[in-house]
């Protein structure tokens, strides 16, 4: 019956199980995204990112990127940098100027956005894939297959035309599979080295607990929140004792503009049922020791912060008497 459990709460609770899902990021991409108003007003806007992590955005007033690390180039020298910035200029603009060409043709209406992704990831058993893929509205369009562009069948014939009109392009196809297949993974295995101070860091995360809006009547929501945790997967449940409550919802896990991450986790149940709850945390940085934060009622928090304080108090005090005793001493 426990497993069952165990991977209901893995799948509620992205980043898994803890140490084992720890890799750091394994894929580079970049993202288009073309809005077209009408016949005579489109934009661009493009963006790299490894993994969860963005290193450049585009900016296409000047037709260059941004880069948002010191390490965003890689192992790239500045006129390889140079060299690609030219290529994706020359590429978003003709990319509007052709779509705009065809737009009557292939049916668009105004207003509508496409949107691509292309990229690269390590491969498990060695090597990298590339991908690429293209959404018209937010939905499926083509993708690259083998090489070859294949129509998504939610595009429907537009998506086949559209794929056919592609294949005529030898020079573009050419350049894009040299992007696709040779820059990118030369890039990506780069930057993860160049980078690795930074993606492979560890760091730890705060947890506290508190209480969220009243569920109903007689009810807690019970809040665990784990803040500015480095990497991202982390593993929190609410037990009681050594059992996993099957009630824990988890958030999403969300950015923090440093980087790290934050997870807020809930439990709902009846008031009364609270005492003897814990909220436990795991994560790479945690060196195998899992936090655990008890629920608590207000006087054994008291207890806490008066256990903290005395002690606190006496270690600050006591050096003080001692040195006013000693001026006195010796001012007599
Ligand atoms: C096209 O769209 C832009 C941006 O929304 C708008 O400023 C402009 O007036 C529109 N032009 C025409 C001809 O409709
Ligand atoms: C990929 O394409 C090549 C030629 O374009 C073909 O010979 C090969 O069979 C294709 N592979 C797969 C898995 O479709
Ligand atoms: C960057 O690193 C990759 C992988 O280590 C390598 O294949 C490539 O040749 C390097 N590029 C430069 C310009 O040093």
């Amino acid at each position: 019956m426990l497993l069952p459990w165990l991977l209901w709460l893995v799948v509620l609770c992205p980043g898994g199980g803890g140490e084992a899902a720890f890799q750091g990021p394994t894929s580079y991409h970049v993202i288009q995204i073309s809005s077209f108003a009408n016949s005579s007003w489109a934009q661009n806007q493009g963006s790299g990112w490894l993994g969860d992590l963005q290193l450049q955005s585009w900016d296409s007033d000047t037709g260059r990127a941004v880069f948002l690390k010191p390490w965003s180039k890689g192992n790239f020298s500045e006129e390889e940098v140079t060299g690609l910035e030219e290529v994706f200029q020359v590429y978003l603009n003709g990319f509007i100027l052709e779509v705009q060409d065809h737009a009557h043709e292939f049916q668009m209406e105004y207003p509508f956005e496409i949107q691509g992704i292309a990229g690269c990831s390590l491969h498990s058993g060695g090597g990298t894939v590339s991908f690429l893929r293209g959404a018209l509205g937010g939905v499926d369009f083509l993708s690259l297959k083998n090489h070859s562009c294949v129509p998504a069948p939610e595009g429907g014939s537009r998506a086949q035309r559209i794929c056919a009109l592609i294949h005529q392009y030898a020079g573009i196809r050419d350049i894009a599979g040299k992007l696709l297949f040779e820059t990118c993974p030369q890039y990506l295995l780069g930057v993860l080295d160049v980078g690795k101070a930074e993606l492979q860091r560890q760091v730890k995360p705060e947890a506290w607990l508190s209480t969220g809006p009243s569920p109903g009547p007689g009810r807690l929501l019970l809040v665990c929140h784990v803040s500015g945790f480095y990497p991202k997967p982390v593993w929190v449940t609410w037990m009681r004792g050594d059992q996993e409550q099957r009630g824990t919802r988890c958030g999403d896990v969300l950015p923090h503009a440093d980087g790290t991450w934050y997870l807020r986790v809930t439990l709902d149940v009846a008031a009364g049922e609270a005492a003897g709850l814990s909220c436990r945390v795991r994560h790479s940085s945690l060196g195998g020791r899992d936090m655990v934060l008890h629920w608590g009622n207000p006087v054994s928090i008291g207890l806490i912060s008066l256990a903290i304080i005395v002690p606190l108090f006496v270690l600050l005090t006591v050096p003080t008497l001692w040195f006013l005793r000693r001026r006195s001493y010796q001012s007599i």
